[in-house]
């Protein structure tokens, strides 16, 4: 039989070896009784002692107090241990990775810094934004120049100087967001970009070939086909000599660059108050190419925005002669067109911001 010396190391060599071995902080927790506690070999010792001579009785006490002791530090030492290993791996696990964003600084010479973080994926434009550019690209090279306008508008520029003044009933079509200034109803955000074809005729003398896109904003509830934020492509053409026959065969290139060979635009008559004649023009459906579906309801053609010649009323307004130059102007959306080159459903989704969804395009 081993002598008592001999069990009390064996015994605190097991308790170190089960409390070492411990890889949580519950396993830890889970073992103490049978490292040193009452299941624990220390604690059969400690109930034989009664049985020992009085004073090997002490000796034995006392290297059982001290392997006690030795192994509660242990204990102590393991669970704080793990305790701060858990609680950083946690952390990991909830951190913000703000390093992303610094990652995508390049300097001339590389990358600015060469920490071993991986390459954040790169962006790319939205799609709204890739379609506008891509509209911007088509008119450029048909001699077309790109301006902006002021998204914050005055009455004047997107009603009056439009041939709608107060009471108009053409403003019902436009729901309006109006902010708050010292004279109510003044300065709104603008309903359409057809107020920038007032500035850009109050500012400059024809001959005037420009397309604006931009921001618009109306109080519409958001649903698969509205927005309450959008987009637009207004274009405004005044010279001498302008006809409805030009609208008409440019509105037929653009079909046929943006949507490809063999696709047109055709006008149907409409009304805005801002030209004379006015239409509504379609392009040859994109889902079946003309030949009717679901999407054009069996029409073969999609509505996509208004036109028309400029009334003589908004030259007016704006001092431009109107026995001189003749002018065109149309308006349409371009999320629309996105949506329906891209076959989406829902434009909601283009203002979600779900990369899983943007990255697609
Ligand atoms: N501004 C109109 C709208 O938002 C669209 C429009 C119609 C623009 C006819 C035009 C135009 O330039 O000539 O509903």
């Amino acid at each position: 039989m081993s002598a008592p010396e001999d069990l009390v190391k064996a015994a605190t060599e097991q308790g170190r070896a089960l409390i070492l071995g411990a890889a949580s902080v519950a396993e830890l927790r889970a073992l103490e009784g049978e490292a040193f506690g009452k299941r624990s070999q220390l604690a059969a010792l400690t109930a034989g002692l009664r049985d020992q001579a009085a004073a090997l009785r002490r000796e034995l006490g006392r290297a059982l107090q001290e392997a006690r002791a030795e192994l509660e530090q242990l204990f102590a030492l393991r669970l704080a241990e793990l305790g701060a290993l858990e609680s950083r791996l946690r952390a990991e696990a909830e951190r913000l990775d703000l390093s992303e964003e610094a990652l995508r600084f390049e300097s001339a010479s590389g990358p600015l810094a060469t920490w071993a973080a991986p390459p954040a994926p790169r962006g790319h434009p939205h799609l709204v934004t890739q379609v506008r550019q891509e509209l911007e690209d088509i008119f450029v090279s048909m001699g077309f120049e790109v301006m902006e306008g002021p998204e914050a508008e005055d009455d004047w520029h997107n009603f009056e100087a439009l041939n709608m003044p107060p009471h108009h009933p053409a403003r019902a079509m436009f729901d309006t967001f109006y902010l708050k200034t010292a004279k109510p109803e003044s300065v709104l955000l603008r309903t359409h970009t057809s107020p920038v074809q007032v500035r850009l005729m109050e500012s400059g003398a024809p001959p005037i070939y420009v397309v604006v896109p931009g921001r618009c904003f109306r109080r519409d509830t958001p649903d698969a086909t509205h927005l309450p934020v959008f987009h637009q492509l207004e274009a405004l053409v005044v010279d001498e000599g302008i006809s409805m026959s030009h609208l008409a065969g440019t509105l037929d290139a653009f079909a046929n660059a943006f949507f490809g060979p063999g696709r047109h635009a055709r006008l149907r008559p409409s009304f805005f108050p801002f030209t004379e004649p006015s239409a509504e023009f379609d392009v040859t459906c994109w889902v079946c190419g003309g030949t009717g579906c679901r999407t054009c309801g069996n029409s073969g053609w999609v509505e996509l925005g208004g036109c028309g010649m400029v009334d003589p009323a908004v030259f007016h307004a704006v001092g431009v002669d109107s026995e001189r130059y003749t002018g065109f102007a149309w308006g349409f959306g371009i999320d629309r067109l996105a949506a329906a080159r891209t076959g989406l459903a829902d434009l909601r989704d283009l203002l979600d911001n779900d990369i899983r969804f943007l990255g697609q395009f």
